[in-house]
């Protein structure tokens, strides 16, 4: 959920959606960010929970996940939630993905999609293909492919910080959205 972004747009979209992330705060913010007016009389409901264990959702009950996981560790979106994935090196990262895309397997209609948005990573100076292995885990949940998206990304606040790590060298420049569906 983050700060809610989607939940925004599902809102302005006249959706009914459920949010769900580990940090509190980020309730809180989504809440914030969700009291405005507008025409639609959606329903759209906000969990404090872990994306690895949704069950409060029957089987296949949803029609769109719509997901936008950590980068492993990159940024750190809490000092220690239990269950904050963000806290976890890239291997224990993608057992808890797996499992998170295990449960978005359960919940979803037959049929219908799930988008995750990702990218890749570097670490000591070596690009981690962080969105290939985690599109890993969303196949072995047993999702097929449906679109590889890739979305350019310029002019971003970290560039100046890559662009000194890296030497001026090639950049991390893009990332993924993949759409899986059941
Ligand atoms: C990249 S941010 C999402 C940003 C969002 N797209 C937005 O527009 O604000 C990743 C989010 O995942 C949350 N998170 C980390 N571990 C989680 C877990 N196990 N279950 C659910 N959410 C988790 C973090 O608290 C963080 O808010």
């Amino acid at each position: 959920m983050g700060s809610g972004t989607a939940l925004v747009e599902a809102k302005l979209l006249n959706r009914n959606a459920i949010g769900v992330d580990i940090n509190p705060q980020s309730v809180s913010i989504s809440e914030t960010n969700l009291q405005f007016q507008c025409e639609a009389n959606s329903k759209i409901f906000t969990r404090n929970g872990n994306a690895t264990d949704l069950h409060f959702i029957n089987d296949g009950r949803i029609d769109f996940i719509c997901t936008h996981p950590p980068y492993a560790n990159i940024i750190k979106y809490s000092k220690e939630i239990k269950g904050d994935i963000s806290l976890l090196a890239v291997d224990e990262f993608l057992v808890e993905m797996k499992k998170a895309a295990e449960e978005a397997f359960r919940v979803l209609k037959k049929g219908k999609m799930c988008a995750v948005m990702i990218g890749d990573v570097r670490k000591y100076g070596k690009v981690v293909p962080l969105g290939f292995r985690m599109m890993d885990c969303f196949l072995q949940a047993g999702f097929m492919n449906k679109e590889i998206i890739i979305k350019e990304q310029h002019n971003c606040r970290s560039t100046n910080y890559w662009e000194k790590q890296n030497n001026k060298f090639l950049l991390l420049a893009h990332e993924y959205i993949f759409v899986f569906q059941k």
